[in-house]
């Protein structure tokens, strides 16, 4: 076999041992606790970018696929995002009901994937998000649609430069909305390149969480 152009030196680093453990006897009863509790560990490390993670979704026909978005909220039960329901992801969101994410941080070698239900905040919900951002962001939302073929740059440009130039309010346009993530199944990770990596995984049955160690 020809040798890899990647660089095998570059190998995950140890979880810290001040980091949390994972233990299936302490861990907390509900996932999003215990990753509240990762997120407060990596937020003190000072990582770079700790909330930008992976989304996945697939079609109504089983074709998967994946973007990076920003995870906004750990809420008590929920994952909070927002985005283009006229996207892709929005899109086959609508179409399945459901979708995945993944979180990795190499400060401490912790990785979580979520699975579950899409829940769309209601209208007044998006409204109220979509105007408390910043009138950049809210401009380029509206000019700019997920996906949609780029045939005349100059014209958006100008769109973009009127409505910022404006006094107006920008309205929402309606593709851009807040969802959540109701997970149903959580796992975490934690690497050790001394030893075994270690992985705690959550699963929703019945109406309450269990959770138990599987193999890394
Ligand atoms: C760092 C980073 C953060 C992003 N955050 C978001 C986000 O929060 N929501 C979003 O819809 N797209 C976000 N994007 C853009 C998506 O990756 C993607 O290009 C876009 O949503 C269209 O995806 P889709 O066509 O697969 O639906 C982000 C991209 C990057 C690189």
């Amino acid at each position: 076999m020809p040798p890899s152009t990647l660089d095998p030196r570059v190998a995950f680093p140890a979880t810290p041992a001040d980091s949390a453990r994972l233990d299936a006897g302490t861990a907390p009863a509900h996932p999003l606790a215990l990753l509240s509790d990762w997120i407060e560990g990596v937020v003190a490390r000072d990582a770079v970018e700790p909330f930008y993670v992976t989304l996945a979704t697939a079609s109504a026909d089983g074709v998967p696929s994946s973007r990076t978005v920003q995870l906004l909220d750990v809420e008590e039960d929920a994952l909070l995002f927002t985005t283009n329901f006229g996207s892709r992801k929005g899109v086959e969101m609508r179409a399945t009901g459901r979708a995945a994410v993944s979180l990795y941080w190499r400060e401490t070698a912790q990785s979580v994937n979520v699975t579950g239900r899409v829940v769309e905040a209601d209208d007044a919900e998006c409204d109220a998000r979509f105007a408390e951002e910043a009138r950049g962001v809210q401009v380029s939302r509206t000019v700019s649609f997920h996906g949609l073929p780029l045939d005349d740059e100059a014209e958006q440009l100008g769109r973009f430069s009127a409505l910022m130039a404006s006094d107006e309010p920008v309205e929402r346009p309606e593709y851009w909305r807040w969802f959540r993530i109701v997970p149903d199944a959580v796992t975490f990770w934690e690497g050790n390149p001394e030893a075994l990596n270690r992985r705690l995984h959550y699963a929703w049955h019945d109406g309450a969480w269990t959770h138990g160690a599987i193999q890394a």
